[in-house]
Formats: C-alpha cells, structure tokens, sequence
C-alpha cells in the first residue's frame, strides 16, 4: 500500500480550511438537473457546464479537489486542455466517482444497493493513470416503515469497505460516502439513529478489510430532521447532534469528514457547517469540511442556463459559495460574508 502517499493526499483535500468540489453527477442526475432549465441534455453541454466550474478564477483559494464523473474526466475544454489539467494547474486534486449507482436492492423493496465492484480494480488502475488521486463510492440508505434494514445496511458497508481496500491498493485516497436520506418526515433523533448504526457498521467493516483510516475520507450527511418532518431544529441543535453522534463512532485517526448537502439549501449547508466549526473546532479530532454537490453548484447552474455569456457571473456565484463555505470550515460564516 502506497501508505505515505495516501495520507499526504487526504490530508491535503482537508488542509487550510478547504473542501471538496462534488461535480460527479451521473449523465442523468446532470441531464435531470439540465432538463428543469431548459438546458439541452447533450454531451457538449455538460462539457460547457464543467469546464465553467473547473476554469472558475481563484477557485483553488477555496477548493482543494474536485470530484468529475467518467465522462469529464475523459474530456477537454473547448481549447484543447484537458480538464484534469485545468484542475491541477489551478492547484485542485482531481478526483473521480467510481461507482455505478444505486439499484433497487433484491428481496428488501425501497432499499437500494450500490453497484460497482465487479472489474473495479482495473477501473482504478486507469483512473490513477490519468490524473485521479482520490475517489468517491456512495450508498444511499433510506429512512421509512420499517427501513433501514440491518441485511441493507451491513451490504451496503461491505461494499464500501471493498471499494475502499481496492483504491488503497492503486494509490487512490477513498471517499467513503454512507448517505442517509433527508427524504421522509422522520425526526432528527431518528436521523442520528440511523446515522450511528451505519457509520459503526461502515467502519466495522473498514476495519476488517483493512482499510488505512489515515488515508480516507468519510462524507456523511449531517443529523437534520426529515425535509417533511414538521420539527426543523435549529442550525446549533443540528451542530450539536453531529458532532456528538460522529464523536461515538468515527475513529480519531480519520483525517477528515466531508459533507454531503444532500438536498440542503446552500446558505442552510453553510449555516450548519459553520454552526459545527464554531462551537467545537478545538474539540474535535479531524477536519470539519464540505464535499457539497448542489449546494455549491445550484446558484451557478441557474445562472449559466446553458449560455456562453453568462459564463463569468457563474463562476461568480461558484466562487462566493465556495468562499462562504471555506469561512464556515474556519466557524467564520455569517450574514456579512454571505451578502458579500
Ligand atoms: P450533494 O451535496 O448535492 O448532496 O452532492 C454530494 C454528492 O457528491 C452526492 O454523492
């Protein structure tokens, strides 16, 4: 195992209050998420979109890696340069989503279950090859009558574990990326619950794959209540249900949590973070950070709209939420840097 390596690279994706750039979505989230603007579900289109971000001015004050799908990791800009180049000229480690979905579960109806490992190995392999120096897998686990269930739960960690032994092997520091849904009217009780039997399964099973903790990442949701749950605590009370909930069951030597935003606005995203760093920086043993998808991405998305013009206020709207976000990892977010 490439153990120097390996921490040196996940130590860097959380250094100097930083985070990660989720932009991995899958040809139909993106197409999905194309399709609510109007924006035509072509592949020329999603190169446009990413090479909007990747090239945003100043981006790597804020970011440290960025997370590509299969498709972008293979393209260029309309210039010629390819994008993985783009990023670690501008000081970003590029990053690649290595696994292939969540599908329906056989025998446990509304449970999903990841997909990916079979040939994973030589993926990884080609992966490193071009660039990638870390990865991401995520299991989705969903709250409702009755789930989740231990069989759901316990495969979908096993899976985790096995993806992440696989990238040690290559050189590839892997996202570990266990997410409880928002979706439902369950309490945040129910979420903390919920999230402390996965993530005591998950690192289990990290543990007996042999997993280096050092040269991972974990990416967890955050302990909020249901989007329907019609109790919405408060962004401390969330902040304090986090920490406590990841100080039983994350071990000390991971080098760092990165949020997903799993459905969050972006200024809530950025609230709870903040509220997190704010109250417990000095208190905790790892990194407090983000890995956000569309709580980074959103406001840029519904500028750009597909057109070329609105390029540069785009990456403006990147840029300021990247910005907000890396002051909440230091627990320096609030209205004035928000309205900035
Ligand atoms: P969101 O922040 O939009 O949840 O996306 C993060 C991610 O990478 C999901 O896999």
């Amino acid at each position: 195992m490439k153990t120097q390596e390996l921490k040196k690279t996940a130590k860097m994706l959380v250094a100097d209050n930083k985070g990660i750039l989720a932009m991995d979505e899958s040809l139909p989230t993106c197409n999905k998420r194309f399709a609510k603007l109007q924006i035509p579900e072509t592949e020329d289109k999603r190169r446009a979109y990413r090479e909007m971000l990747v090239s945003t001015p100043g981006l790597g004050e804020f970011i440290s890696g960025a997370i590509l799908f299969d498709e972008t990791i293979r393209q260029k800009t309309k210039g010629g340069i390819p994008m993985v180049k783009v990023l670690v000229d501008a000081g970003i480690i590029p990053g690649i989503k290595v696994d292939l979905g969540a599908k329906e579960m056989a025998a446990h109806q509304g449970e999903k279950l990841t997909e990916g490992l079979d040939g994973l190995r030589n993926r990884l392999a080609e992966y490193y090859q071009m660039g990638a120096r870390f990865a991401k897998w995520r299991a989705v686990i969903t709250i409702g009558n009755g789930i989740p269930s231990r069989a759901n739960i316990e495969a979908n960690a096993q899976s985790l574990a096995r993806y992440a032994a696989l990238c040690q092997e290559v050189g590839l520091v892997p996202i570990v990326e266990p997410e409880v849904l928002m979706d439902g009217a369950h309490t945040m009780d129910k979420c903390f619950s919920v999230t402390e039997e996965v993530l005591h399964t998950v690192f289990d099973q990290l543990y007996t794959q042999g997993v280096l903790l050092e040269g991972m990442i974990l990416k967890p949701n955050m302990i909020v209540p249901g989007l329907a749950c019609p109790k919405q605590e408060s962004d401390e009370e969330i902040a304090d249900a986090t920490v406590k909930c990841f100080l039983r069951v994350v071990p000390a030597a991971v080098q760092g949590i990165t949020f997903l935003s799993g459905g969050q606005t972006a200024e809530l995203a950025s609230a709870r973070l903040n509220a997190m760093n704010a109250r417990f920086k000095s208190k905790m043993p790892w990194k407090l950070s983000f890995s956000f998808g569309r709580a980074l991405q959103q406001p840029a998305l519904e500028i750009w709209n597909g057109n070329d013009a609105n390029v540069p206020k785009a990456q403006k709207a990147l840029y300021h939420r990247a910005e907000c976000n890396r002051a909440a990892c230091k627990g320096e977010y609030n209205t004035g840097v928000e309205r900035k």
